[in-house]
């Protein structure tokens, strides 16, 4: 029996509405549908600690450049019903887009000064504010909840926690680790775009933060060189495209001069159709 599916606003909101009268607390988990073990281990981590949970999916055009995948972003809802299904999710949320976006384009954006502006979004200018915007949205939407965000997506989480203290959103943001597949591909949802050569290839990626991490726990403190290192692991691989390998603060996100505590080695590459990123975690000192 699939549980239940609500696509309009009103709708998720009187339900909520009636969960929270019980005095059960909601978990919350944004996605974009084409459901894997990285969406479900979220659901998993929600379920530990909260009453009732709500997924929502929902391909969020704002966060499309022209030009990017939009149209042929992967889509089975039934499938991932079931997932939702099999995973205890109490509701699942799938808004079409004009419910979403009535009016059709908004006039109200969301946007996250300086944290939204490197990496990601220094090569999609436009994509931080659309996910800003909606998920500010989905927020607004669910209420009072604690939300589960992958570290999978580093600046997406940093920007979306930035925004929540910015507006004092009443949600606790929680993040966490990512999930990967046997040979280190951190799964997403466009892995299914890889051709098998390119999937074969994609590991690279993982390989060169794995190789600037090895770096600094051997006690390397130079940041250029790190990234020196982690560039020509992707170089190596004609396969890959490197679009950027960096090591940042892991709070702010800024470049240290010299490496030192928290730390988060990011990267991005394209590979075949897909562009991949990933990250990894490392302490140095
Ligand atoms: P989507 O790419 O569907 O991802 C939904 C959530 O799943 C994000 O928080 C993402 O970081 C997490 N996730 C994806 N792959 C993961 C993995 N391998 N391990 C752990 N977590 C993983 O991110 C979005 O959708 C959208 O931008 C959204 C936040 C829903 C706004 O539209």
């Amino acid at each position: 029996m699939a549980r239940t599916v609500v696509d309009t606003i009103a709708e998720l909101r009187a339900r909520l509405d009636a969960v929270r009268s019980t005095g059960a607390d909601v978990g919350f988990v944004p996605t974009m549908g084409y459901l894997h073990a990285g969406h479900l281990s979220l659901v998993e981590s929600a379920r530990a600690h909260h009453d009732h949970v709500v997924v929502s999916i929902f391909v969020n055009p704002l966060q499309f450049a022209a030009g990017e995948d939009l149209g042929a972003y992967p889509r089975d809802l039934d499938r991932d019903r079931e997932l939702c299904d099999d995973a205890g999710v109490d509701l699942v949320f799938a808004p079409s887009v004009d419910e979403m976006y009535p009016s059709g384009p908004v006039a109200t954006t969301v946007s996250v000064a300086g944290i939204s502006e490197s990496f990601e979004g220094a090569t999609r200018p436009t994509h931080f504010a659309g996910v800003a915007t909606v998920v500010a949205k989905l927020l607004n939407i669910v209420g009072p909840c604690s939300a589960y965000f992958g570290e999978k997506d580093f600046q997406q989480l940093a920007v979306v926690r930035r925004m929540v203290a910015d507006l004092s959103v009443p949600v606790e943001v929680v993040g966490c680790p990512i999930v990967r597949e046997p040979d280190g591909l951190a799964m997403s949802s466009r892995n299914v775009y890889l051709d098998e050569t390119e999937r074969a290839a994609a590991p690279t990626l993982q390989r060169a933060l794995q190789t600037g991490r090895r770096l600094i726990d051997a006690g390397e403190r130079d940041p250029d060189a790190v990234v020196a290192a982690m560039a020509a692991v992707v170089d190596a691989e004609p396969l890959a495209e490197l679009d950027y390998v960096a090591v940042v603060d892991a709070a702010t996100l800024e470049v240290p001069e010299r490496l030192d505590g928290e730390l988060r080695l990011l990267g991005a590459a394209q590979v075949g159709r897909p562009r991949l990123i990933d990250n990894v975690g490392v302490v140095a000192g």
